[in-house]
C-alpha cells in the first residue's frame, strides 16, 4: 500500500510569527483531534524550516520539508539553497518541479532530473510533481503529455531511488483557480501514470509509490477526491494555510 500523505505547500506566504502561529494551530489540532495513519507534511519557505521544525518536536506523523533546492551540490551559487543543507535542518521532504517553477522559472524535465537526484542523494524524499496546461487538457493530450514528464524528470532513476519519490499529480489549471479536477478525472490520470511506473519499474514499485492530487483542495471537496483508489493523498496551497482547512482536509483522509 502507499503511504497516505497530505501535503501543504505555504508557497511564498507567511512572516516569521505568521508561521508559528499556523503550525503551533496545526500541531494542537492534530493531537487534540488524535489523527493518525495520513503522514503530515509542511513544505515551508526556506527561513521556516528550522522554527517549524522546532514547533513540530516530538509529535509523531507531521514532517517539514522545503519547495525547492539547488541542482548543485555546493559553491558559488548566491542565493541558491542545497538539498544537504535542507537535510541538515531536519526536513525530510522537498517539492521539485512545481509548475509554479516550470513556468516561472523556467526549470524544465532536464533540470528537474538533476534536481531529484541530488535531493535523493542528501536523504530527502523529492515530491515531484507533474500536470498539464488547460489548453494541451482541452487538446485531449493530457494523459501522454504528464507521462512524457514522468519520464523525463524520474525515469532515469535506479529502481531503488525511484521507490523513494513521491509524484504530485497537479493540473495547472486548477492550482489557485477554484477548479478542481474532478475526482475521475483525477483517478484516470492518477491511474495512467501508475501503468506508466508498472511498465518502467514493475507492478511491485507502482502499487507502493504514493501519487497526490493538488489543485483547489479542499475540505468540501477532498473527501471525494481521496476516495479514489489510485489517489493517496493531497498537495495543498490556499487551504493549507488556514489550519481548521487543513485539518479538516486530514480528517476526511
Ligand atoms: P491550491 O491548493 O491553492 O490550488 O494550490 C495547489 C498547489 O499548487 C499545491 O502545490
Amino acid at each position: 500500500m502507499p503511504k497516505k500523505i497530505i501535503a501543504g505547500n505555504w508557497k511564498m506566504n507567511m512572516t516569521f510569527d505568521e508561521g508559528q502561529k499556523l503550525t503551533s494551530e496545526i500541531v494542537n489540532m492534530y493531537q487534540d483531534e488524535s489523527i493518525s495513519g495520513v503522514e503530515v507534511v509542511l513544505n515551508v519557505p526556506f527561513p521556516h524550516l528550522m522554527p517549524v521544525k522546532k514547533l513540530i518536536g516530538k509529535a509523531q506523523g507531521i514532517e517539514v520539508g522545503a519547495q525547492n533546492c539547488s541542482d548543485q551540490a555546493s559553491g558559488a551559487y548566491t542565493g541558491e539553497v542545497s538539498a544537504q543543507m535542507i537535510a541538515s535542518f531536519g526536513a525530510k521532504y522537498v517539492i521539485i518541479g512545481h509548475s509554479e517553477r516550470r513556468s516561472l522559472f523556467q526549470e524544465d524535465n532536464d533540470l528537474l532530473a538533476k534536481k531529484v537526484k541530488i535531493a535523493l542523494d542528501s536523504g530527502l524524499t523529492p515530491i515531484f510533481c507533474c500536470g498539464e496546461s488547460l489548453e494541451i487538457r482541452e487538446a485531449g493530450t493530457h494523459i501522454p503529455n504528464v507521462k512524457f514528464q514522468l519520464t523525463q524528470g524520474l525515469f532515469d532513476l535506479s529502481a531503488e531511488n525511484f521507490a523513494k519519490v513521491v509524484i504530485a499529480y497537479e493540473p495547472i489549471w486548477a492550482i489557485g483557480t477554484g477548479k478542481t479536477a474532478s475526482s475521475d478525472q483525477a483517478q484516470e490520470m492518477h491511474s495512467a501514470l501508475r501503468k506508466h511506473i508498472a511498465a518502467q519499474y514493475g507492478k511491485e514499485i507502482a502499487a507502493e509509490v504514493s501519487i497526490l492530487y493538488g489543485g483547489s483542495m479542499k475540505p468540501d471537496n477532498a473527501q471525494d477526491l481521496l476516495s479514489k483508489k489510485d489517489v493517496d493523498g493531497g498537495l495543498i496551497g490556499g487551504a493549507s494555510l488556514k489550519s481548521r482547512d487543513f485539518i479538516d482536509i486530514i480528517k476526511s483522509y
